[in-house]
C-alpha cells in the first residue's frame, strides 16, 4: 500500500501551526502518511540578531534565507517565532518541487497570494490530489463570490475541503485546547472505495460502486464542472477518518461536517466583523456594544449564506460550529483584525498603518474582504440589506465614522 505524502502549502503564523500539527500526526500514523511533511516557504530573508537563541556568530547579522534556518533551527523565527516545529517538516522554498507526488495539500496561505499560487502548482501536481483549504477569505470576480475551496478545486481540478474554526494561532501553536471544524463531502467515486461509512461520518452517503462514474456535486449543490481523477486503489481511502486523522491532537480538536461552503463563508466572513469589534472597543463602548455587533454580524454570515449559498449552507454551521459562532466571538475578543481596527481608531490611523507597523509581514484578511463583499453587493443593489458590512466598508474608506455605526444599524437594533 502507497501512504499519503503531504504538502502545506503556505508557511505564515497559521500555516506554520497547521504544519506543526500535521507533521506530529504524520509521525503518529506513519501506516497512512509519510512522515516527512513538506511546508511550502515564500522566500525571504531574515537576520538573526545577537539577543536569539540561534544566533551565530560566524554569521553575525548577515540575512539569511528563511528556509535555510527553519531547517537548521526547526522554527519559523519570524511567522511563528519560540514555537518549536517537529524536525519531520522540510521548508522548501520551490512550490512545485514542494507539491510534486503530494496526495494531500493542505492551502495555508493569505488569500491574496493564492490566486499565483494556484497559477504555478497547475500541472505540476498528482491529478488524484485532494485539498483542504485553511484561507479565511472569499473570491470575488464579475461573475460572483466563490470560495477559496470551490476556487481551487475549479482550477486545479481536484476536490478541495476546508478547514476553519476559533484558531488563533499563537494560542495552537502554544497547544492550548481548541477544537476546529473540518469540512469534506468526499466526492461518490472516493466513497465508493470505502463502501462502509465509519465513525462520525454521517454525511457520507453514497457508497456503491454503481455511484462511481456520478459526477459529484459542488459546495454549492451543483454539479461540478471538475473532472476529477478517481484515487487509485493502493492509497488508503480518503474520508473523514483520514482528515481527522491528520489534524486531530489532544490540544486540537476535530469535529469532521460535510458543509464546505459553510465552513468557508464562517472563516471569510466573520473578519468583516471583527473589524466592526475592535472599531466599538476602540471607542471605548464596552462588551455590550461589542455584543451588538457579533449578533449582527452573526445575522449577516447567516443571511449572505444562505442568500447566495442556499441550495447547501446549513444555518447551523454559522451557530453551533467552531466554523461559525466560536470563531466570531475569539476573532472579536483576540484576533489581529480586531486588534488592528481597535488600534486604528485609538490612534486615530488607518487600519492598514497598524497592520503595517505591528504584524511584521502577517496580513490581514478583514479589511480585503470587507472591500470585495461590498463590491459584490453593491453591484446587486444589497449595500443596505447587509448595514454592518456596509458600514465598515464605508469605515474603511473613510466615508463613515465609527460614531455612525449606531445609526447604521438601527434598522436592526431598533426592529423596523
Ligand atoms: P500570515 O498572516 O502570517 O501571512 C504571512 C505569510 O504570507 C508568510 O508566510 C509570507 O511568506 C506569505 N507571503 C508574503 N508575501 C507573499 C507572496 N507574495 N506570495 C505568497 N506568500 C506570501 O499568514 P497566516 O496567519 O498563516 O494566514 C493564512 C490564512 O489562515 C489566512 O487566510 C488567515 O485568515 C487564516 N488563519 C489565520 C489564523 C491566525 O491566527 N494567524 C488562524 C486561523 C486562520
Ligand atoms: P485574525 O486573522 O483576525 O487574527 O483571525 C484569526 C482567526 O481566524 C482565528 O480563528
Amino acid at each position: 500500500e502507497k501512504k499519503h505524502k503531504v504538502t502545506i502549502v503556505g508557511s505564515g503564523n497559521w500555516g506554520s501551526t497547521i504544519a506543526k500539527i500535521v507533521a506530529e500526526n504524520t509521525r503518529q500514523h506513519h501506516d497512512v502518511f509519510e512522515e516527512q511533511v513538506q511546508m511550502w516557504v515564500y522566500e525571504e530573508e531574515v537576520v538573526i540578531g545577537s539577543d536569539s537563541k540561534h544566533y551565530d556568530a560566524s554569521v553575525g547579522d548577515k540575512p539569511q534565507k528563511l528556509t535555510s534556518v527553519i531547517n537548521t533551527h526547526h522554527e519559523n523565527v519570524k511567522y511563528l517565532p519560540g514555537i518549536a516545529l517537529p524536525t519531520n517538516i522540510v521548508a522548501n522554498p520551490s512550490l512545485v518541487d514542494a507539491v510534486k507526488d503530494s496526495s494531500i495539500l493542505v492551502f495555508n496561505l493569505p488569500h491574496q497570494f493564492i490566486a499565483n499560487v494556484c497559477r504555478q502548482v497547475n500541472g505540476h501536481i498528482l491529478p488524484f490530489a485532494r485539498g483542504i483549504s485553511c484561507i479565511k477569505g472569499v473570491n470575488v470576480t464579475a461573475d460572483g463570490v466563490s470560495l477559496f475551496s470551490e476556487w481551487i478545486g475549479d482550477g486545479l481540478n481536484i476536490y478541495c475541503g476546508a478547514l476553519s474554526g476559533a484558531n488563533i494561532a499563537s494560542e495552537i501553536a502554544a497547544e492550548k485546547w481548541s477544537e476546529t471544524t473540518v469540512a469534506y463531502d468526499p466526492p461518490p467515486m472516493d466513497n465508493s472505495r470505502n463502501p462502509t461509512p465509519r465513525s462520525g461520518s454521517p454525511h457520507l452517503g453514497m457508497t456503491t460502486v454503481e455511484q462511481q462514474d456520478q459526477p459529484h456535486k459542488d459546495c454549492r449543490g451543483r454539479t461540478s464542472k471538475t473532472k476529477l481523477t478517481p484515487l487509485p486503489a493502493e492509497y488508503p481511502p480518503l474520508d473523514h477518518d483520514c482528515f481527522r486523522a491528520l489534524f486531530h491532537r489532544p490540544y486540537f480538536h476535530v469535529q469532521m461536517v460535510s458543509d464546505v461552503a459553510g465552513v468557508s463563508l464562517g472563516g471569510a466572513l466573520k473578519n468583516i466583523v471583527a473589524l466592526a469589534a475592535g472599531f466599538v472597543d476602540g471607542r471605548g463602548w464596552g462588551d455590550n456594544a461589542k455584543a451588538a455587533i457579533m449578533r449582527i454580524g452573526l445575522m449577516e454570515m447567516v443571511k449572505f449564506g444562505k442568500e447566495f449559498f442556499g441550495e447547501t449552507v446549513q444555518s447551523q454551521t454559522f451557530t453551533e460550529t467552531s466554523a461559525g459562532v466560536a470563531d466570531l466571538i475569539t476573532s472579536s475578543s483576540g484576533g489581529r483584525n480586531f486588534r488592528c481596527a481597535k488600534k486604528a481608531v485609538e490612534q486615530g490611523i488607518t487600519v492598514d498603518e497598524v497592520e503595517r507597523k505591528d504584524l511584521n509581514g502577517q496580513k490581514l484578511q478583514g479589511t480585503t474582504t470587507a472591500f470585495e463583499v461590498n463590491s459584490f453587493l453593491q453591484a446587486r443593489g444589497l449595500e443596505r440589506e447587509y448595514p454592518l458590512f456596509t458600514a465598515v466598508n464605508d469605515i474603511l474608506l473613510g466615508r463613515k465614522d465609527v460614531d455612525d455605526i449606531p445609526n447604521l444599524v438601527a434598522a436592526v437594533t431598533d426592529g423596523p
